[in-house]
């Protein structure tokens, strides 16, 4: 297992769109477990395999609170199959250190994905999890949070993260 680098908007690797997985074998669950590892050590709640480079259909997620017990979440060629309802939460995205947004999304989705021993799961989502199945799959297509805001928010969440670099850089 190994903590990878993450790619950081604006890299265009981000922008990528990942193949759905052929088998679900070791190799995947070893880039699953990769996944997980640089997810929880970044912290963050879900990370997608383009965030680090890895152009396959695969996300990770953990929404537990810290003073739960983990619970990884595994999805292996998502599709989100049914979506209902809106509601608006204050996103972050591990590709877009130091900044947040409020985002519109829908309220419950319906996905069907692979588990990592390659076995279908259907599963209904709200709230919290349905932000990140939905944030998460959206990676896969190259859609980032930045492209579901208007333009002011855009601008600020871009320069937000300019900031961020640099005083990185300088530090
Ligand atoms: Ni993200």
């Amino acid at each position: 297992m190994a903590v990878r680098e993450i790619l950081v908007y604006p890299d265009p690797r981000l922008r990528e769109v990942a193949e759905p997985v052929a088998e679900v074998d070791d190799s995947i669950r070893a880039l699953v477990e990769d996944m997980a590892e640089t997810m929880y050590a970044a912290p963050g709640v879900g990370l997608a395999a383009n965030q680090i480079g890895v152009l396959k259909r695969v996300f990770v997620i953990d929404i537990a609170d810290e003073e739960e017990p983990s619970n990884l979440m595994v999805f292996i060629n998502p599709e989100i199959v049914d979506t209902t309802g809106t509601q608006t939460y204050q996103e972050g995205c591990l590709s877009f250190p130091g900044g947040s947004e409020e985002i519109k999304r829908a309220e419950r989705v319906r996905v069907r994905a692979l588990d990592v021993n390659g076995k279908p799961f259907e599963l209904e989502a709200e709230g919290l999890l349905a932000v990140a199945i939905q944030h998460e799959n959206d990676h896969l297509n190259g859609v980032l949070m930045i492209d579901k805001l208007g333009p002011l928010k855009r601008r600020r969440l871009g320069q937000k993260i300019k900031k961020a670099r640099e005083t990185q850089a300088d530090a």
